[in-house]
């Protein structure tokens, strides 16, 4: 075992016997120390389970990993999704100074650029209303039918930039293939003015094509065969299988096996973003993300938010032994964050085997939950307050709200502010019986504190500042990964489940079919069978 992981092992237990409350009294300067002004952000780290050694440790560690040439690894579009035999590029997606990026001796940035334009002119004309349907009515409802990166990205995006999008368009988002998903969302569309793009990366997961086939059926029953290519666009690497489909490759929007399902809204996957609020912020969006990967390749490990943060990660999962791992945005537009982080993270570092196929002997990544402050306070908040478990927490809010209502969002930021300081702080018997709290009820009022937490402030949110705050935690995930020794771009994890599944249909359908599955198994089908 290498050196500095007994290091840190033996560094946490020490930590464990500090608290951050102390921490803080015995150095006014600990803020100065651990934060990070960057752009339109602050990234205060100051209220973690950490001293000046256990970052130096850190920092250590994430090099003797060999982090800083992954890293450019990465960017220069090397193999190294190494179990699917891959490069990871969306960075290449928001290259915005359009430097060649080679892959095999060949320049990606070119099919990207056409690609992007491709949808510049085509949500342009959606947008100003040139594309019409095929009865010649302007598009008002645009429903991606799409799931997991090719669902949540977008429908994130979306909803964080309402503010920004146009009133010309209503946006829907259909994943489940629950058929409540897609009839709850055409309650309110018609098919003479709806457009639907089939988002899927493969073009052959189940519940995207059933959804798909579904929303055909409807738009034909309703316009006829002739109406298809007026109201459909497909996003995917498999051309053959959208034209297979029935759509024309004319509507098709590509992109490449070099971009993860859960990294791709910077692609075509981003179509509906891009008609919600237009080529420019869009862009704009790029830039943000374009600007952080900057900061990724050339801040010096201490001041490299991405960086510190992925450290952060494997510090409480792999050496504090923290299970959990919350996202609590203080802002309604970012409500989709933590679904959206949820795959990003979970599918990325939920993996127990290294990339030279031998068995982790530590933890690896958290179990993300999240909700918008303050609603969160009103839920699961005792919990990370009082409970038994170790969670650390990530607080975001914006300075500025895109919506002043009265004292609404100094109420709103002061809640932000007031956790992260009570988390931290908690509060004493001592405390408690100077307030005058009766003897019986102080061991359930006192507050240990010592809990974690990193706030990033964000001046507002822009197409911009997501984009950076998205490629924030892209770049988490993959410092983690890489500390980690894992694969954070495969999920081989979600394939059993997809097999089991394509078996048991039959089963459903056919009540003679022998059902060879444990008891349990058994017993749920043959349930379902008997009530149907
Ligand atoms: O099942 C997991 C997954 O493969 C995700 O990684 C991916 O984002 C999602 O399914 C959708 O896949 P596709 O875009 O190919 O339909």
């Amino acid at each position: 075992m290498k050196k500095i992981y007994t290091e840190l092992q033996n560094h946490a237990d020490e930590i464990k016997q500090s608290h951050l409350r102390d921490l803080f009294t015995e150095d006014p300067n600990r803020f100065n120390r651990f934060h990070v002004d960057w752009q339109e952000f602050l990234f205060d780290y100051s209220k973690n389970n950490i001293t000046d050694k256990t970052m130096a440790l850190l920092i250590r560690l994430a090099k003797e990993s060999g982090l800083k040439q992954v890293i450019h690894d990465m960017f220069t579009g090397k193999r190294i999704n190494t179990t699917e035999n891959r490069p990871v590029l969306h960075i290449a997606l928001r290259n915005r100074d359009n430097h060649p990026i080679l892959v095999d001796g060949k320049d990606v940035m070119p099919e990207i650029n056409t690609v992007l334009e491709k949808m510049h002119t085509f949500s342009d004309s959606v947008r100003n209303g040139k594309w019409l349907g095929a009865t010649g009515q302007r598009i008002t409802d645009v429903v991606n039918i799409g799931i997991g990166g090719s669902d949540l990205g977008p429908a994130m995006a979306v909803e964080a930039l309402k503010h920004y999008k146009t009133d010309a368009l209503n946006f829907h988002f259909v994943s489940n293939i629950d058929g409540t998903d897609m009839i709850e969302n055409l309650k309110t569309c018609h098919p003479e003015t709806t457009l639907f793009i089939i988002s899927s990366k493969t073009f052959t997961t189940l519940e995207t094509l059933t959804n798909a086939t579904t929303a055909r059926k409807w738009l034909v029953d309703s316009l006829g065969e002739n109406a298809v290519s007026k109201h459909f666009v497909a996003v995917s690497t498999n051309k053959m299988a959208v034209s297979e489909f029935g759509i024309n490759p004319d509507n098709m929007f590509v992109f490449w096996d070099f971009v993860g399902g859960r990294y791709s809204m910077w692609s075509a996957i981003g179509l509906s973003i891009m008609l919600a609020i237009g080529y420019d912020q869009f862009i704009e969006l790029l830039t943000g993300a374009y600007e952080m990967d900057r900061h990724f390749q050339t801040a010096p490990f201490d001041k490299n938010m991405p960086v510190i943060m992925g450290l952060l990660s494997v510090w409480y999962s792999t050496y504090l032994k923290a299970e959990g791992y919350a996202v609590l945005p203080y802002d309604q537009y970012l409500k989709r964050l933590p679904a959206y982080l949820q795959q990003l993270d979970m599918e990325s570092n939920g993996k127990s085997v290294k990339k030279d196929g031998t068995s982790v002997n530590y933890s690896t990544g958290a179990i993300l939950f999240g909700e918008p402050g303050t609603n969160g306070q009103h839920s699961f908040y005792q919990l990370i307050h009082q409970g038994t478990h170790l969670i650390p927490a990530d607080f975001i809010a914006p300075i500025h709200s895109l919506n002043e209502v009265g004292d609404h969002h100094t109420l709103l930021l002061a809640n932000f502010v007031a956790q992260t300081e009570a988390l931290m702080a908690g509060k004493t018997s001592e405390e408690l019986r100077a307030e005058g709290v009766s003897e019986n009820l102080i061991p359930f009022k006192t507050f240990s504190g010592n809990r974690p937490s990193t706030s990033i402030l964000i001046d507002r949110i822009t197409p911009k500042t997501l984009g950076s705050l998205i490629a924030l935690y892209e770049h988490k995930v993959f410092v983690s990964g890489i500390i980690w020794g894992i694969d954070s771009f495969d999920q081989w994890g979600v394939e059993l489940g997809k097999q089991l599944a394509k078996k048991v249909i039959p089963e459903l359908s056919d009540k003679n079919k022998e059902l060879r599955h444990d008891s349990s198994t058994n017993a749920i089908i043959q349930k379902i069978r008997n009530n149907q």
